[in-house]
């Protein structure tokens, strides 16, 4: 068992899978620190006697996360996975700055993640508001850590009606926008920061009507390879993050109707082998593996959560 501090009274328990320390001393900096699940602290305290928590626990407790006091841009963030992410970075002890083009739903979101999160109106294909979002990030921050490259749209279209418009929407926001989003981000992240793309199961599979769409996502997993190897000297990691079909709203855009969405994620489930769509909290808490430390020697990969669609 591995061992915190050896200053003051250690107590220290493993709880189902969990490992928990309690450490205290007669220094005014006395910290409660947590490693391993939230669950594993609850039941540690459940087990403890009230006395000896009064005695140990110091008056200013901190639960440290797997990302204290990191700084991280999401684009995207007022919607599904981006804000699901958000609020698990949060909880996880970092700063969020989240964006998005719609200014009702990024006040919506900042407030529903709490004092941490700040909101960049902005889309992420006009370069001029990547500039903005950076400079308030400096501005506020000094720096970023953790870069979720999420901002994304989908549209079906068969090969035969395929347009300019659809294919330079799709194009501009899932690959010169993620592009631009991390190159902008650069000058501001220090060696050793993480870089997740949003990428999509469609970047291996051939999915009918989903060409454009899946062209796009093929492009992010292959930036994260090309990256990695750009970014090796300063230890910056860059992974592609390739989720399954997932309950958000970017089905909504997928049909005209919601009895037409419905059918759409029906098609989906049968095709899956854990046999249902996946939750964008599902989602958040492998953006927060990537971003961590827990993920340090993981870098390149695309690493695919997708309820094991497209793995059979
Ligand atoms: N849901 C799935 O099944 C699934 C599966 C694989 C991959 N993905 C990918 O996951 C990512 C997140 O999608 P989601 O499913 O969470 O959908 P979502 O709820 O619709 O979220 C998409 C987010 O992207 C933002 N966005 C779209 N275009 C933008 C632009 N040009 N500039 C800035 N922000 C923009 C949206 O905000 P505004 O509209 O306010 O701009 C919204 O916050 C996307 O990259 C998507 O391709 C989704």
């Amino acid at each position: 068992m591995d061992r915190v501090s050896s200053s003051g009274i250690d107590l220290h328990t493993r709880v189902g899978g969990s490992f928990c320390a309690i450490v205290c001393s007669d220094r005014p900096a006395d910290t409660l620190q947590k490693i391993g699940a939230e669950e594993g602290c609850r039941l540690l305290f459940h087990f403890l006697n009230r006395d000896v928590i009064r005695r140990i626990v110091p008056r200013s407790i901190h639960m440290a996360g797997k990302l204290e006091g990191k700084i991280a841009v999401i684009t995207g963030g007022n919607s599904g996975m981006g804000l699901a992410t958000a609020k698990r970075f949060v909880a996880e002890g970092a700063k969020v700055v989240i964006t998005g083009r719609r200014q009702t739903e990024l006040d919506a979101a900042v407030k529903e993640i709490g004092p941490n999160a700040t909101g960049v109106r902005g889309d992420v294909s006009n370069l001029a508001d990547l500039d903005r979002l950076y400079e308030v990030v400096k501005e506020k921050h000094g720096r970023v850590d953790i870069v979720f490259a999420n901002a994304g749209v989908g549209e079906l279209v068969p090969i035969g009606q395929v347009t300019e418009a659809h294919f330079d929407k799709l194009f501009d926001t899932n690959v010169k926008g993620l592009l631009f989003t991390v190159q902008k981000a650069l000058p501001l992240m220090p060696d050793g920061g993480s870089i997740i793309l949003n990428a999509s199961i469609a970047s291996i599979k051939g999915t009918p009507a989903f060409g454009v769409y899946s062209a796009t996502k093929a492009a992010v997993r292959s930036f994260a390879r090309s990256w990695t190897s750009d970014l090796k000297d300063r230890k910056i990691r860059v992974n592609a993050l390739s989720p399954g079909p997932i309950d958000t709203p970017i089905f909504d855009g997928l049909a005209p109707t919601k009895e037409g969405v419905d059918k759409i994620k029906e098609g989906f489930v049968s095709t899956i082998p854990l046999g249902r769509i996946g939750t964008s909290d599902e989602i958040a808490k492998v953006a927060v593996f990537l971003a961590s430390d827990d993920s340090s020697f993981v870098t390149g990969v695309e690493l695919f959560v997708d309820g094991g669609r497209a793995q059979v």
